[in-house]
């Protein structure tokens, strides 16, 4: 499998292999692969001619100092888990200093307001470091489509809207949620979860499908109400936020309006590890 550290060495391969009808699909990712980032890549590996996979565990991105010393760095085995989904993944593994020259720093980005809910509100200037180092890796790889999945979803919204404002070339395809058997969201951080916690966390999801049944004859109010009350009884799990937010928009549900799409958002801490999912609801 093609491994490059350096970007310069990128931009030549990509060059030598890139055809007027060649398309390049790429899947960004922070590695500590699981199987939800292996289905962005094959989904790329079947519709494009080249995929580049990056791993870069962004700096800029995590406003918790201990979140970024504690996440999973695993390349090795990422490596060994690419070759066997297929050799020819081309693989970029840049170190800090050749994504960002001097310092780590975010540069700041008006996304027209998506940028402020949910993560944004409880994870301050993620959403610029996000912006920041996909704008960059889009600029080094420059692919044709760019993979993102629906886990991350207000993540996927600011992306698109980082495109459309910049006139970026990229298609941004977005890919369904895969889940553990139990319906817990794959996550990189799933892995620092115990045996238990990661049983019980299936009680996400189980808010989720109780919340879509209950949308079509409940305000948006009333089933955040009970969704804390439902909670509450699971002190092991402390909710961070729960929002029924319109889809384009990101912006909270009061009143229902059945021309737009709405969808539910939760982030809970278990043992001080977070974790996140959503659902459609309509
Ligand atoms: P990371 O968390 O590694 O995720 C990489 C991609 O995999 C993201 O598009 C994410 O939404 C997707 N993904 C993660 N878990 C998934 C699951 N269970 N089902 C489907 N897709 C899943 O998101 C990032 O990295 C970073 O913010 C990044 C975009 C790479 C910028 O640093």
């Amino acid at each position: 499998m093609p491994i490059f550290y350096g970007k310069a060495s990128l931009m030549d391969y990509l060059k030598s292999i890139k055809t007027i009808h060649s398309t390049l699909g790429f899947v960004p990712t922070m590695g500590a692969l699981h199987q939800g980032h292996l289905a962005l890549m094959q989904k790329s590996l079947a519709e494009n001619t080249n995929t580049v996979v990056s791993i870069f565990v962004n700096p800029t991105q995590f406003n918790n100092p201990e979140d970024l010393a504690k996440y999973p760095r695993t390349l090795e085995e990422d490596v060994k888990k690419l070759t066997d989904l297929d050799p020819n993944i081309i693989l970029y593994a840049p170190s800090v200093a050749d994504i960002y020259d001097g310092q780590p720093v975010s540069q700041s980005f008006d996304f027209d307001g998506l940028e402020n809910p949910m993560e944004g509100k409880f994870r301050p200037g993620h959403f610029n470091g996000v912006g920041t180092v996909v704008k960059r890796l889009f600029e080094i790889v420059e692919p044709t489509h760019a993979y993102f999945g629906e886990k991350d979803f207000q993540q996927l919204q600011i992306v698109k809207k980082m495109v459309a404002k910049n006139n970026l070339k990229v298609v941004i395809i977005s890919c369904p949620i895969y889940r553990e058997a139990n319906n817990l969201a794959m996550s990189s951080r799933n892995e620092r979860l115990s045996a238990q916690e990661r049983d019980k966390a299936a009680v996400i999801y189980q808010i989720l499908t109780s919340v879509k049944a209950k949308f079509p004859t409940n305000s948006a109010a009333k089933i955040s109400e009970w969704v804390q009350k439902f909670l509450k009884k699971n002190p092991q799990f402390t909710l961070e936020y729960f929002t029924i937010a319109d889809e384009a928009t990101l912006t909270s549900c009061n009143r229902k309006n059945k021309n737009k799409k709405y969808r539910a958002f939760i982030a809970v801490l278990v043992n001080n590890i977070r974790l996140i999912d959503t659902i459609s609801l309509n």
